[in-house]
């Protein structure tokens, strides 16, 4: 008796620990359907990642190896990804923690059926804090949609997108000591696209997570505590075609 009470404690612990990650995609407002594990590379949990060094911190998979299939697009469409905290069918589950304040940036990389690290991505939308809101309180009153347009002019072909929410909650210090518990969470996810079209343009900003991506950088090491004028996320401005 006093064992499954125990366990169902730390059941209940676990689910009320587990974060946002992306359940399914829409194209142009179409719900694609479930793509955990089947177009979206999806994590074992979706606890976050705070080492640099980490190649989960590009997927949040160890080894993020393709899945069975991609979604398909046309270059221009406007796609939503949709996060949830735990299960987007329990009606008392939520998108995100309000405190994880911070930024929700999209990337985009050739297709590789192996762990997309290196330098292969570039940045195709950003959102820090605009209007006196952080992206996740926008993300939030969207229950867990993010929209960005795919660039007219990108070339057909199969790629990886990949959108992250950074938590800036601890980012009043720099990461990379655990013994801190400080710097930015990040909860990356990666989807399998198949993008039709007749633009010819490539992106081209050669992007590395694991080694572009560094402590002390000011989107990465931000309190948010404190008054701010301005909010700048990490990496490139996006790449529009
Ligand atoms: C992506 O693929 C295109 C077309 O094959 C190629 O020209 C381009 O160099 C590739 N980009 C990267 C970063 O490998």
């Amino acid at each position: 008796m006093l064992i499954s009470f125990a366990a169902a404690v730390v059941a209940l612990a676990h689910h009320a620990s587990a974060h946002a990650t992306v359940f399914h995609v829409s194209v142009n407002g179409k719900d694609q359907g479930d793509g955990v594990d089947k177009y979206i590379r999806s994590p074992g949990n979706n606890e976050p990642i705070t080492d640099l060094a980490d190649p989960a911190l590009v997927c949040n998979v160890k080894g993020g190896t393709e899945v069975g299939s991609s979604v398909k697009a046309a270059a221009g469409d406007k796609l939503t990804f949709h996060w949830w905290h735990y299960n987007p069918d329990d009606p008392n589950d939520f998108p995100l923690d309000d405190s994880h304040k911070g930024a929700v940036l999209t990337w985009i990389a050739n297709y590789t059926s192996s762990d997309p690290t290196g330098p292969i991505w570039s940045k195709l939308a950003e959102e820090g804090f605009e209007g006196g809101k952080w992206a996740t309180m926008k993300l939030i009153e969207k229950k867990g949609a993010v929209e960005f347009s795919l660039p007219k002019a990108l070339a057909k072909g199969k790629y990886l997108i990949r959108q992250e929410i950074i938590a800036l909650h601890k980012a009043d210090g720099p990461g990379g000591d655990p013994a801190t518990d400080r710097g930015a969470e990040f909860y990356p996810s990666c989807a399998q696209f198949e993008i039709s079209g007749d633009g010819g343009k490539v992106p081209d900003q050669d992007f590395d997570f694991n080694k572009d991506y560094k402590y002390d950088d000011k989107g990465l090491f931000f309190n948010l505590y404190i008054p701010f004028d301005k909010y700048t996320p990490p990496g490139p401005r996006p790449w529009k075609g």
